[in-house]
């Protein structure tokens, strides 16, 4: 699991940490010794309850036309909580001072959820600055983001992309796919990995299915009704921790607040300098330890 093993593993180090309270958004860009890459990772939704959250994006329409793409249309909140917050400069801060230091580092986005809806607006982004070769994404549980013609444009400018799916998981059927009307609904980008069960009795196996480069194979996640939230929440055995509480729960410590610019409405980008020591592997307290 990218996310978790990396945070886990020794010479890691959290560099720009973004918390915007306002929207209730979470991000951090990372140096990874061990992948030799620079790692952003977005958290998933943790709005009033995971509930209405799904109820709303069932009905939720394409209602933006994202910005290079003819006729590509995009979930405008999705769109917006990445690039219209302090996400986008705060990642974009961090990428840059990562590679003023380490040189050319390859990009790693993920997110879970919405914070996978956002990975995706985020790797396309910076694929489109640095170069498609040098970004990759992996997002877990991420509902669809825009149309047909927006699938394919984002498949041409980040083709290192895997999207991963869980058994019944009901939040990648959402909004949902109306397949007699392909064009016009919306429409998940390739590539899809569905991780399910197989298996008798006390025999089972979890299988990862590579899917086809249609973004909407009708033999992965597709090929099963999207009816769980526990499916949802659990992915390659570890919780993905989306708590069903009512307030926004921001995961820092008091002692970051040293690091940070606080802006008018109380956000947060907390920066610092990584110390070139991770690349000898060596131990600092520092964020990734707590
Ligand atoms: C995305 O954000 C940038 C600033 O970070 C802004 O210039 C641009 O207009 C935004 N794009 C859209 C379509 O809102
Ligand atoms: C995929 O599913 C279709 C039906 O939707 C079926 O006809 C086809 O054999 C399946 N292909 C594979 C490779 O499983």
């Amino acid at each position: 699991m990218l996310t978790f093993g990396v945070i886990l593993n020794q010479g890691f180090e959290v560099i720009e940490l973004i918390v915007d309270v306002q929207n209730c958004l979470q991000a951090f860009v990372g140096v990874a010794d061990d992948l030799g890459a620079i790692v952003i990772a977005f958290r998933g939704t943790q709005e009033t309850s995971i509930q209405n959250w799904i109820e709303d994006l069932f009905w939720k329409q394409l209602d933006f036309d994202y910005p290079g793409c003819t006729n590509g249309k995009v979930h405008h909140g999705f769109f917006n909580a990445y690039n219209n917050t302090v996400v986008r400069s705060g990642v974009l801060d961090g990428v840059g001072r990562a590679k003023e230091i380490y040189g050319d580092l390859k990009i790693l986005v993920t997110g879970h959820s919405m914070g996978g809806a956002m990975a995706a607006f985020c790797g396309l982004d910076l694929a489109l600055i640095y170069g498609s070769k040098n970004v990759q994404v992996m997002t877990f549980g991420q509902p669809r983001i825009g149309n047909a013609a927006f699938a394919s444009y984002y498949s041409t400018v980040v083709p290192n992309t895997f999207r991963v799916t869980h058994e019944h998981d009901l939040v990648p059927h959402l909004p949902p796919y109306y397949q007699y009307f392909p064009q016009k609904t919306y429409h998940h980008f390739p590539r899809e990995v569905w991780l399910y069960n197989i298996g008798l009795g006390f025999l089972i196996y979890e299988v990862e299915k590579i899917c086809d480069d249609s973004g909407e194979d009708p033999n992965c996640s597709r090929s099963v009704s999207g009816n769980s939230i526990s499916d949802h929440l659990t992915y390659f055995g570890v919780e993905m921790g989306c708590d069903t509480s009512s307030k926004c729960g921001i995961v820092m410590t008091p002692n970051l607040a040293s690091y940070g610019k606080v802006d008018e409405y109380g956000n947060l980008v907390l920066s610092r300098v990584p110390s070139k020591l991770i690349l000898k592997r060596k131990k600092e307290p520092g964020i990734s330890d707590q």
